[in-house]
C-alpha cells in the first residue's frame, strides 16, 4: 500500500508512527517531514498546500490514501482537486472544511441546526461590533472568522478590550484576510473537551475524548496559543454524554452540511464547553487537532488506517469499533523562547538526554535537520508523550522527557492534565 500524508507539524508525526504501526509495509510519502518524521517516511519535496503538484504525484505513484493533516491545504480544496482525478482521499471538500475557515459558517449551521452553542453575531463594520458589543457588556469573546492558527479568538474581560480587539479585526486588519469578518459571541464558562469523529459523511466512529490546554502559562494563564500539552481519556466524558454529543452535535451538523452539499468526510473535530446547561459547541476543525492527536492515536490499540480507508471509501465504517489501550496519555509541548510571539530559528537541539520507549515517545513538531543536526523551525517544537496505567504515571513520564529536552530558551508547562490530576486525587 502506498500512503501520502500531507503536513509537518506534530500531529502528522504522530499519524504517521500510528500508520508506521498499523502498515509495517506500507510506503509512506510525507510532504517536507520535519526532523523526528523524516527517518520514518519517504520524503517529498512539495509544499503541503502545493495541491496541483500533489495531486500529480499521488496519481504518478499511485497512491492508494491520501491523508491530509493541516486545515490549509484542505481549505485550498486539495480533496476536491484529488476526488476529481479519481485520486482517494481522507479529507473534506473545500466547501466542508468551511466550517473551519469559517467561523460565521459555522455558526450559521449550528444556530439553523439547532445545536448548542454560544450565542452570536457577525459583523464586517467596528462601529456595528463596537455598539453589540457595549450593549451586551462583558465578559465576551470576539473571533477572527477566518483560519488564524488558534490564534484568532480573544477572550475579553473588558467591554474596552472586547471593542479594541473587534477593532483591531475589522478596522487595522491585525489578522488579514482572516479577520475581515468577526464573530462576537456569548462567554461561555466550564472545562473544554476535544472530540474527534471519523467519519465518511454519514456514519461518525467518535475516538477518545482528550483536554487541549492552550494558554501558554501554568494554571491556564496568559495568551492563546496552538496549543500547550495535551492528555486522553477525560473521566467527566462519561458514556452517557459521549452519547449526547454524537446526538445532538455530530449527527445534526452532518447531516446539515449533507443537506446543504457539502458532505463532510474527514475528522471532524468539536471542541466543547461543559458548562452547567450541557456541552455546547465553541468550535469545529476540520483536521485532527495538534496536540490532542499525540495522546489519542498513540492510546489506540485498533488500526486507524482502517478507519481511515473506511471514511474515504464510504464503506464499512458504521460496523467499525475502535479499541483502545487502558490508561492515559499526557502530551507536554517544549516550545522556542517567546512563543506565542515571534521565534528565533535554527536553535541546536539536543535529544540525548530523553529515553524513549514504549511508554515515552517524542513528536516533532518545528524541527528540522539542519547542517550541524536536530534543530527548531518554528514555536512549538516538540511533543513529549508519555503514556501510563495512571494518569499521573503518564503525566510524570511527560514531564520527565520534556526537562529532558536541551535547546537554549526552551519553555514548557510543568502541570499538563492538572484537572484531572486534582479529579483523581479526591
Ligand atoms: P477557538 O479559536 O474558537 O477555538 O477559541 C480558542 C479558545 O478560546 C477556546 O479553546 C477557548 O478556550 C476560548 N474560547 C473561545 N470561545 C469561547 C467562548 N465563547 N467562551 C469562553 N471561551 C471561549
Ligand atoms: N488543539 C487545538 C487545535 O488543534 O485546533
Amino acid at each position: 500500500m502506498r500512503i501520502l500524508l500531507v503536513g509537518n507539524g506534530g500531529r502528522e508525526h504522530a499519524l504517521l508512527w500510528k500508520l508506521r504501526r498499523d502498515a509495517p509495509d506500507a510506503v509512506v510519502y510525507a510532504t517536507r517531514p520535519n526532523g523526528g518524521m523524516a527517518p520514518l517516511c519517504e520524503p517529498v519535496e512539495i509544499a503541503p498546500t502545493d495541491v496541483e503538484a500533489l495531486s500529480g504525484f499521488a496519481a504518478s505513484r499511485g497512491v492508494d490514501l491520501t491523508i491530509v493533516g493541516p486545515e490549509a491545504p484542505l481549505a485550498m480544496g486539495l480533496a476536491d482537486r484529488f476526488r476529481a482525478k479519481g485520486l482517494p482521499v481522507f479529507g473534506p471538500s473545500r466547501a466542508a472544511a468551511r466550517i473551519e475557515s469559517s467561523k460565521a459558517f459555522a455558526k450559521e449551521l449550528m444556530r439553523e441546526e439547532g445545536v448548542p452553542t454560544a450565542d452570536y453575531r457577525v459583523f464586517t463594520d467596528g462601529d456595528a461590533a463596537e455598539a453589540w458589543i457595549r450593549d451586551q457588556g462583558a465578559p465576551i469573546v470576539v473571533k477572527a472568522s477566518g483560519l488564524a492558527a488558534g490564534k484568532g479568538a480573544v477572550v475579553c474581560t473588558t467591554v474596552d478590550e472586547a471593542v479594541a480587539a473587534a477593532r483591531s479585526m475589522l478596522d487595522d486588519f491585525a489578522y488579514g484576510e482572516a479577520g475581515r469578518e468577526v464573530v462576537v459571541e456569548e462567554f461561555m464558562e466550564g472545562e473544554e473537551l476535544s472530540v474527534f469523529g471519523v467519519t465518511d459523511g454519514e456514519d461518525v466512529v467518535l475516538l477518545l475524548p482528550s483536554q487541549d490546554h492552550k494558554r501558554i502559562g501554568e494554571g491556564d494563564t496568559g495568551p492563546n496559543t496552538g496549543g500547550m500539552g495535551a492528555y486522553a481519556p477525560v473521566s467527566i466524558a462519561t458514556p452517557p454524554l459521549l452519547t449526547e454529543i454524537r446526538e445532538r452535535v455530530f449527527r445534526p451538523v452532518l447531516q446539515g452540511m449533507a443537506r446543504r452539499d457539502a458532505v463532510f468526510q474527514g475528522l471532524l473535530y468539536a471542541g466543547l464547553m461543559m458548562t452547567p446547561r450541557g456541552p455546547r459547541v465553541v468550535e469545529f476543525n476540520c483536521r485532527f487537532g495538534d496536540p490532542e492527536a499525540q495522546v489519542v492515536l498513540p492510546l489506540l490499540a485498533s488500526s486507524l488506517l482502517d478507519l481511515l480507508v473506511a471514511a474515504a471509501d464510504g464503506t464499512g465504517l458504521g460496523r467499525m469499533r475502535p479499541r483502545f489501550r487502558e490508561g492515559a496519555a499526557v502530551t507536554t509541548v517544549v516550545a522556542s523562547a517567546g512563543y506565542p510571539g515571534p521565534v528565533e530559528k535554527g536553535v541546536p537541539i539536543d535529544l540525548s538526554g530523553v529515553d524513549e520507549s514504549d511508554e515515552v515517545v517524542v513528536f516533532h513538531a518545528g524541527t528540522r535537520l539542519g547542517g550541524t543536526g536536530l534543530e527548531t523551525s518554528g514555536g512549538r517544537v516538540l511533543a513529549c508523550t508519555g503514556l501510563g496505567a495512571t494518569l499521573p504515571e503518564a503525566a510524570a513520564r511527560s514531564r520527565e522527557a520534556a526537562a529532558a529536552v536541551r535547546f537554549e530558551g526552551a519553555q514548557y508547562r510543568r502541570d499538563i492534565g492538572w484537572r484531572e490530576l486534582e479529579r483523581s486525587a479526591d
